[in-house]
């Protein structure tokens, strides 16, 4: 068969590992994780953490990386094309709808918050976020003025105190990166800005961890016990039998990694035979784990803690500790705007090398897909996102399309996209072909009984997890009572006895379905193309 494909590939070995790390790195480390770390009140969410990161993250990298590299070498840089190729059957491309629709669709809510912290990094650096009552309240209403909390329709603002003038930035900043193309635009980008997120984590936790408890009459609110919180397993055995916690601790792993997202699968597409995947995976999962443990719930956790104390800091949401508390924080120590400005300025940097990564499937499948060029497929992709995002930053009250949105597709699908990706790769793939796949140019060998895990563990864990997810999440059942009593986002969407439908979450969700349906169309003509190309004959490119 004819090898066609991208001829863009990486430049470096650290050039690659920095930009999956650059992807995994993001908000839900500085943001999601630290928010359920204190919910769940540290030490028994850590252990389902780390459980979940090692029967499921690392293996799920590990397959993703090598099935992205594989149809790369054979000719495929987007989902719809790789899976096609593994599967081997025309219909295999249709699973690539995920994996397209959720980095699409996940970019389009992400640039709003990434906007978010920009704007929050340049108020402190003007001292607009240093407010002379300094209590939570003051910082509640700033954040929901900012964000348009109040209000639909009220984000659309374009001054500097309003996040409309720092969308169009970092949107403007995010496609013209893209654009650039893989070496020098994510790979360049993420050189930089990596080592400096890093670098600015570092002075910000040594900043926390040398506090002093800053209530007088509250001496135990301090650094130790801060600490403490986030480590020390409490009521253990109740909370490692609360399905919650591993169902929390599992869409974080996922989150936080970006596995299930239709991410790692194309940008490990442009590797060449020769890189070591099975390194550079455990390298950008270490930097991300580095960056989500140690930075993001080491400095936020206990930062709280000490302002807010135990009951305080367990009921916050994932965007209050660090756009409500951790300023007031700030504000209350020396030099507290220059420690605000750089912790929001690492935020933004963060959010910038994910959301960058979130473009790139859709690039890949445009192009190769419906055979765009670079300037048109990265100005169909921004038409596409720049509509969704318009509408998830104007229905802004309450937050509720955001969040919609975020827990159908941030949470929902990533799970689906991982156990498909999990399936295809121990199952049709097969974990012998996967084996010998990942290993090629590797310098060391994965344990042979993770061959058992990525089969066997990892597809029975994820649909364990998901079964329960849907019990008690979805359709909303009460162990204690045995009913069901559905709540939340599907209560929202078809109604309970308790409320009637909101109509912005059937909205949210009517945008996922059309974007969807899009997709569908589009691969169903890239179908077409393969076809007449001969590209879709399962014929593999000699190596
Ligand atoms: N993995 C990215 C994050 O954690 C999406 O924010």
């Amino acid at each position: 068969m004819r090898k066609t494909g991208s001829s863009e590939k990486w430049t470096s070995h650290v050039g690659v590992i920095l930009a999956v790390a650059g992807s995994a790195v993001g908000l839900g480390n500085f943001l999601r994780f630290p928010g359920l770390a204190a919910q769940y009140g540290g030490g028994a969410f850590m252990i389902a953490y780390f459980i979940s990161l090692l029967i499921l993250g690392m293996p799920i990298c590990w397959a993703e990386w090598t099935m992205g590299r594989y149809g790369g070498q054979n000719g495929f840089n987007s989902s719809p094309g790789i899976f096609q190729f593994i599967t081997g059957r025309a219909g295999g491309r249709y699973l690539g709808v995920m994996s397209i629709l959720i980095p699409v669709i996940i970019y389009m809510y992400y640039v709003y918050i990434e906007a978010w912290c920009l704007g929050y990094a340049v108020n402190f650096m003007i001292g607009d976020l240093d407010f002379p009552t300094k209590n939570v309240d003051a910082y509640s209403s700033f954040w929901a003025g900012f964000v348009g909390a109040g209000e639909d329709g009220s984000a659309v603002g374009f001054k500097y105190n309003q996040v409309g003038f720092y969308l169009i930035i970092v949107f403007i900043l995010n496609f013209f990166i893209i654009y650039r193309g893989i070496a020098r635009g994510i790979e360049f980008f993420c050189k930089y800005a990596m080592p400096a997120l890093i670098v600015l984590g570092i002075i910000v936790l040594v900043r926390v961890l040398t506090l002093d408890s800053p209530i007088p009459d509250k001496p135990e609110q301090n650094i130790v016990n801060g600490l403490g919180y986030m480590w020390n397993p409490r009521d253990l055995s109740e909370q490692l039998l609360n399905p919650q916690l591993w169902l929390a601790a599992s869409g974080q792993i996922f989150f936080s990694l970006s596995v299930g997202f239709g991410v790692i699968i194309t940008y490990s597409s442009y590797l060449s035979n020769k890189d070591d995947i099975v390194l550079s995976s455990l390298s950008a999962s270490s930097a991300n784990e580095f960056c989500e443990v140690a930075l993001g719930g080491m400095i936020i956790v206990p930062a709280a803690f000490m302002f807010l104390g135990q009951v305080g800091v367990k009921d916050q949401g994932t965007f209050d500790l660090g756009f409500k508390v951790l300023p007031l924080v700030f504000s209350k120590m020396p030099l507290g705007g220059l420690f605000g400005f750089i912790f929001f300025f690492l935020l933004f940097l963060a959010a910038m090398t994910s959301s960058l990564s979130m473009l790139q499937p859709g690039i890949a499948f445009f192009e190769e897909g419906l055979g765009l060029r670079r300037r048109q497929s990265v100005t169909l992709l921004g038409m596409i996102t720049a509509l969704g995002c318009m509408f998830i930053v104007y229905f802004s009250k309450d937050v509720k399309a955001l969040d919609t949105v975020d827990f159908w597709i941030g949470t929902f699908m990533i799970f689906v996209l991982a156990l498909i990706q999990t399936i295809l790769f121990g199952w049709v793939l097969g974990v012998r072909k996967g084996w010998e796949e990942v290993h090629r140019g590797a310098a060391f060998r994965i344990p042979d009984f993770v061959k058992f895990v990525v089969k066997y563990i990892s597809p029975l864990y994820l649909l364990g997890i998901f079964s329960l997810w849907v019990l008690f999440e979805l359709f909303g059942w009460r162990p204690d009572t045995g009913e069901f009593i559905v709540t939340g986002y599907v209560a929202d969407l078809l109604g309970s006895k308790d409320q009637a439908p909101n109509i912005v979450a059937r909205m949210s969700v009517g945008m996922i379905v059309v974007v969807a349906v899009f997709l569908g169309m589009m691969i169903s003509l890239a179908g077409k193309r393969w076809v007449n190309d001969g590209r879709n004959r399962r014929k593999e490119v000699s190596r």
